[in-house]
């Protein structure tokens, strides 16, 4: 396609149309011109490709529902997530979709989102560096994906309209940093504009996010598409850098961006270039087309269930109930073991072409007796269901109940409003467990659950929503085929309010303030030193591992060298498996406050019983800085940071201090109400007040003789130096210092900084 050509042959109304979808999922043609149309598809974990031409439209066509991104994250697995991409991509090009809707990386900020289950993590390095992976994957099929839904759209209450209020320093650190590694690395071709405000500014109209950091800082090169529905005003969206408006206004937006033109209040050359973005991802999609791309559904069906058997977690494992003897009598107990909730409700759910349950895979194992405990229509306890559940639990050597959220409690649309699975659910496991010592619960879920019941089971394994073959997948790991090796993406909360988001979610009618600042997950369990249910990064296995020989490439480094840092994993048990090694960073020093810990490498290793392999991990200077809202950028700040190298963010097993140095510096800046404190911690601006301490230490007496003074009021001398500003030092030194020697420093110390 010459581009540039065709948009030069094209009408005002003609490039203003092109900018919003023919229908739901098609860009549009433009027939005189040859330019065809390309559907788009959610996603992210399956194809919803529907037929617009079909009576029930809404239905889409049968496919592949792989594990949810709750899932995914867990795997720690990069090179599983690419093929998953993969098998995504070649779908579409079999289907004729030229661009995936996912990956979604918004931040998990709170259990109750009811959409969590779309999404990956608490924590931004992971979140954004697995939904790198999945791009990739996909991509390299030549289909593009649409990074979604940027930015901050963590809640579902009021999505369309909600202000989410987050500082400058948090959105860098956290909600940005979430898609940042995502557009840099794997370069998605779309991103999608979320539905709610950032500060007051609508995504689909933001220029500081879609333009000045989207485009202008990480370099994406795609187009933008607007959440289904998003546009709020589509003439200032659209040189805010919002390309493509989906659906379609049926055409009342196109007009106004036509008028706009006309009336010269919009630059024609913004429509030009949003058509030259969209043009170059149809363009590009089309020379990359594959016709010859075959789906093969069963071994997609294979791969989603080898999949979501290394998503899955292992949470408590007392007296290595699992995995279960074969030749014991298990009963499998709950609706879930039959109909399993595999994935969650709204835009990405899939017509899955088949599903496997646990109940009807177990038969490859074992023979399992199955009662249904409760139903999923209403939370309500059905007594008869109950007796028939605990009658066979109490006739069987193990109790497996298969338990979750049920679409009634999570979904697309609205969010929980606790943090609790269905009643009817608790009481049966509790029921269970007074007449079964070995009970084994299989959870399916979203986003953290309350487990009132947790010091009575033996087992919990932790599926999340695991896709179409989430109960072959299940049976592998119960029956201990393969060991269970996924680990927390995120932190399960003794309780709802213990989870830093508590006060502020979903906020106060259209205003969300994220006063829980960068402090979002573990970042906050670990500085408050909280115990918490399951810590982030948290999972078991059948085997065990040992971790030795920490070597870090250097013991001081500039930012910009960056370092590598080594480690030996060793399968010490008896049985193969996979363990997801984790690297988390520490500032052992910092002018700000900052988490006690983040998380800046992870890799996943597979290793026979026995055998030993080394996993490697490259920092670079982003592994150490901050986000400084001084200079609007990241910082680094010279000093000691520390390695770990853990199992969990709670299980680090080596660690070591490195010297960070840097040549870095912080703008600074005096005036008569900077305290003594502030310029005593800058080694530059001290050497300039040393008199006035010299002379505060006479005033005062504090080289004198103490004895009399007290010790406890020479420290709250020394503090109160620090606290006063430099004006108040004219009182304290006796008048040896006046007003205009204060300004005369200020001037000096400025003069200093401005060299
Ligand atoms: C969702 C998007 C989805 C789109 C198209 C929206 O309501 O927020 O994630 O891709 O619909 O179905």
């Amino acid at each position: 396609m010459d581009i540039k050509n065709l948009i030069s042959q094209m009408t005002i109304e003609e490039k203003a149309s092109l900018c919003s979808g023919a229908d739901f999922w098609h860009t549009k043609a433009v027939e005189r011109l040859g330019i065809p149309q390309m559907m788009v598809s959610d996603g992210p974990h399956g194809l919803r490709k529907q037929d617009l031409t079909k009576e029930n439209f809404n239905e889409s066509i049968k496919a592949v529902c792989f594990p949810a991104a709750c899932a995914l994250a867990c795997s720690f697995d990069k090179d599983l997530i690419f093929r998953l991409g993969q098998a995504l991509g070649n779908q579409c090009q079999a289907e004729d979709v030229g661009v995936i809707l996912g990956p979604g990386a918004n931040i998990k900020r709170s259990p109750l989102c009811g959409r969590n289950f779309e999404y990956f993590s608490e924590d931004p390095y992971l979140a954004s560096n697995i939904a790198a992976s999945h791009i990739k994957g996909v991509q390299s099929k030549n289909v593009g994906t649409s990074l979604k839904h940027f930015l901050a759209n963590n809640q579902e209450n009021r999505r369309m309209s909600v202000s989410a209020e987050i500082s400058e320093r948090t959105l860098h650190e956290i909600y940005l940093a979430a898609f940042e590694t995502a557009v840099r690395e794997a370069k998605p071709w779309t991103v999608m504009c979320s539905y709610n405000r950032v500060n007051g500014e609508y995504s689909s109209e933001n220029h500081w996010s879609l333009t000045e950091i989207l485009r202008e800082k990480w370099g994406f090169d795609g187009f933008v598409v607007s959440d289904w529905g998003a546009v709020n005003d589509r003439v200032k969206g659209l040189p805010a850098g919002l390309d493509l408006e989906m659906p379609s206004s049926g055409g009342v937006n196109d007009a106004k961006l036509a008028e706009a033109v006309r009336d010269g209040k919009l630059p024609e050359k913004a429509l030009d270039l949003a058509c030259e973005r969209i043009l170059t991802i149809v363009d590009r999609y089309l020379s990359g087309r594959d016709e010859k791309a075959v789906w093969d559904k069963e071994a997609d069906h294979e791969l989603s269930a080898e999949i979501s058997a290394q998503c899955m977690v292992l949470l408590k494992n007392e007296d290595e109930i699992l995995p279960l003897s074969k030749d014991k009598k298990i009963a499998f107990i709950g609706k879930f073991a039959e109909k399993p909730r595999y994935q969650g409700g709204g835009s990405s759910h899939i017509n899955s072409f088949k599903v496997t349950d646990a109940l009807t895979a177990s038969a490859k194992y074992a023979k399992v007796s199955y009662a249904q405990g409760y139903d999923t229509a209403e939370d309500v306890t059905d007594q008869a269901l109950l007796d028939e559940a605990v009658k066979l639990a109490a006739e069987s050597d193990v109790a497996v109940v298969f338990a979750g959220l049920t679409d009634l409690f999570e979904s697309e649309g609205f969010d929980r409003t606790h943090m609790g699975i269905p009643n009817c659910q608790n009481q049966l496991i509790e029921k269970i467990c007074d007449v079964q010592p070995n009970t084994v619960v299989v959870l399916h879920n979203g986003s953290p659950v309350e487990m009132p019941w947790l010091s009575r089971v033996k087992g919990v394994l932790e599926c999340y929503l695991g896709g179409q073959a989430v109960g072959q997948a299940q049976c592998r790991i119960l029956f201990g085929e393969e060991a269970p090796s996924g680990k927390l993406a995120e932190t399960f909360p003794k309780k709802l309010s213990d989870n830093p988001s508590f006060l502020n979610f979903p906020g106060e009618g259209d205003r969300v303030e994220y006063r829980e600042e960068i402090f979002v997950g573990y970042r906050y369990y670990d500085y408050k030193d909280m115990d918490v249910l399951f810590p982030f990064g948290f999972g078991l296995s059948y085997t065990t591992f040992e971790y030795t020989d920490m070597k870090v490439s250097a013991d001081s480094f500039s930012p910009d060298e960056g370092l590598e840092v080594r480690v030996t994993v060793k399968n010490t048990g008896k049985m193969a498996g996979r363990e997801a090694v984790q690297l988390y960073v520490s500032d052992c020093e910092s002018s700000v406050i900052r988490p006690v810990k983040e998380l800046k490498g992870f890799e996943k290793i597979y290793l026979e019983p026995g055998q030993s392999g080394e996993v490697v991990f490259r920092l670079d200077r982003r592994s150490f800085t901050f986000y400084s809202e001084k200079i609007h950028d990241w910082f680094a700040e010279s000093g000691d940071f520390c390695i770990m190298i853990g199992s969990s963010s709670r299980d680090i097993r080596l660690s070591k201090t490195i010297t960070m140095v840097s040549q870095e510096t912080l703008p600074f800046r005096a005036d008569p109400n900077t305290t003594m404190g502030d310029i005593m911690d800058n080694e530059k601006a001290r050497p300039y007040i040393q008199p006035l301490i010299d002379d505060y230490v006479k005033a005062m007496n504090l080289d004198g003789d103490m004895t009399e003074l007290g010790e406890a009021t020479k420290l709250m001398m020394e503090a109160q130096l620090r606290d006063n500003p430099l004006r108040v030092m004219v009182s304290f030194t006796d008048g040896r210092f006046t007003h205009e020697d204060i300004a005369r420093i200020c001037n000096e110390i400025n003069g200093e900084f401005s060299k």
